[in-house]
């Protein structure tokens, strides 16, 4: 049954019911996949139960009875606004920070146990300089970084020894790819010295997993003492035409004191997610080969690291990659806290009241277009997601994650180097293919393909 009408417009507040629904079939099953570090149990399990469907339902359910307007809820004493309208999201994401942080008090907790001053969760004035230090190194907003050609050749090398070391076992699955992955991010953001520093991504691993209980769990201070001192000595020691190098050399860092061992944590750990879209996009494009044949006729040309610049921009493959994170975004929760009182449909909503947005629901299924559960990475280059304030898969505004564009340059050129000589078929349970709505939870750690000479 439809509740009535909320008195003089205003917000809805959910009822108890609708209250456990949302705890148990939106908010429960991502925790239990963890936030900060993807359980890769729990994925599988996701996977095979698809939540992710069930909760999108939900979503829609509770517009579909509430209406579109912000719902009001209470968790666990925790005041919440869960947003079900594309525009209300688009008024969250611009009036960041301020009134709206990104530094809600959840995420802190989560995000202290590694990234204690990092700008997504730092409040007040500090957060301009930090953010900035960010964009400059990032270079936010330009599709070729200006180190592209020493970035791409070190992807080239790494991605073309993944192949050849799958091409060799007949097979390319996660444990693979990764090994690969995680050494180009080294060379990437902290140049040659540290590009086997596997301990270094060790403990920012343990850190993770414990921030995956946010505020449930203890600080661990000798832990994170031990990573940041690990990290500082890599950070001195980067090459200047690595990410970090970058930030190190900045106006930011240099005028304004903006520490880059406080900024890397979250670089190094934001690139797992970039390279778990980077195998979902690969498993997209071997189900679907007319995309891959374009793909493959883009990526074919010659790359920097022959010596040929620019590099080569790949708006195919990039797109192909911003659909995946569509698909399956890597952030499913976009969280906001509110500095101040502010209004909504004519109701005051206290300061200190959290924000939430649930990308999968607003991806897939606000507005209900065509689009939806299918791959369909044209939307990206023929201005229909630009026209969708909702498709926000690397978010957007002042707080829009500043490392979208070295994302897509690397999962692109890495792409292209996996692509290069060799043929890929997924062969693991799931196989995202246009047959059939693809599916809503996607397990990247269980992927697997058979690799043979292209
Ligand atoms: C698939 C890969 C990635 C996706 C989908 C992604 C997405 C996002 C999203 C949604 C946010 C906003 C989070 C929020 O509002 O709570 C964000 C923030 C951020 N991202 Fe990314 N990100 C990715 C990879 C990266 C990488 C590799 C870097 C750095 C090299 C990076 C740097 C940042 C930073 C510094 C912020 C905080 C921005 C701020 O404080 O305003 N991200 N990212």
């Amino acid at each position: 049954m439809s509740p009535a009408p909320p008195a003089a417009g205003g917000l809805h507040r959910a009822g108890p019911a609708d209250r456990a629904r949302f705890l148990l079939r939106v908010l429960l099953p991502g925790a239990a996949e963890g936030l900060i570090r993807r359980r890769p149990w729990a994925m599988s399990l996701a996977e095979r139960l698809r939540t992710d469907r069930a909760a999108i339902t939900t979503l829609r359910d509770l517009r579909h009875r509430y209406g579109p307007r912000p719902l009001r809820l209470s968790v666990a004493g925790r005041s919440l606004v869960l947003l079900l309208d594309p525009d209300d999201l688009a008024r969250l994401l611009r009036e960041t920070p301020d009134p709206f942080t990104p530094a809600s008090w959840e995420k802190r907790r989560a995000l202290e146990q590694f990234q204690p001053h990092g700008s997504l969760i730092t409040p007040g004035p500090e957060r301009a300089a930090r953010r900035r230090a960010n964009e400059e190194a990032l270079d936010s907003g330009r599709p070729e970084h200006r180190l592209a050609p020493a970035l791409t050749a070190r992807i080239h090398q790494e991605a073309a020894a993944v192949a050849e070391r799958a091409r060799a076992g007949g097979q390319l699955d996660w444990d693979l790819f990764a090994a690969g992955w995680w050494r180009s991010v080294r060379r990437l953001v902290l140049g040659e010295a540290a590009a086997d520093d596997t301990a270094l991504i060790g403990l920012l691993d343990r850190l993770r997993s414990t921030g995956n209980w946010s505020m449930l769990a203890p600080r661990r201070g000798r832990l994170r003492a031990a990573f940041l001192d690990r990290l500082r000595t890599a950070i001195d020691r980067a090459d200047p035409d690595s990410l970090a190098g970058a930030l190190r050399a900045g106006p930011a860092a240099r005028e304004h004191g903006v520490d880059p061992v406080h900024q890397v944590p979250h670089w190094l750990f934001a690139f797992d997610a970039a390279g778990a879209a980077t195998l979902r996009t690969l498993a997209l494009l071997s189900c679907h080969p007319d995309r891959e044949a374009e793909v493959r006729a883009e990526t074919a040309a010659p790359w920097p690291g022959t010596r040929r610049e620019p590099v080569a921009p790949l708006p195919r493959t990039r797109a192909a990659v911003l659909e995946a994170v569509r698909l399956w975004p890597t952030t499913p929760v976009l969280l906001r806290e509110s500095t101040r009182a502010t209004r909504w449909y004519g109701t005051v909503v206290p300061a200190g009241t959290a924000f939430a947005a649930f990308t999968p629901y607003f991806h897939r299924a606000e507005p209900p277009t065509g689009y939806r559960d299918r791959f369909d990475p044209d939307i990206w280059r023929d201005g229909t997601a630009a026209g969708h304030p909702a498709l926000v898969p690397f978010s957007a505004g002042p707080a829009g994650c500043p490392g979208e564009q070295v994302v897509l340059l690397t999962a692109g050129h890495w792409l292209a180097g996996l692509l290069a000589e060799t043929r890929y078929r997924t062969v693991s349970a799931l196989r995202p293919g246009p047959d059939r709505p693809l599916p809503a939870t996607f397990d990247h750690t269980g992927l697997r393909f058979t690799a043979r000479r292209a």
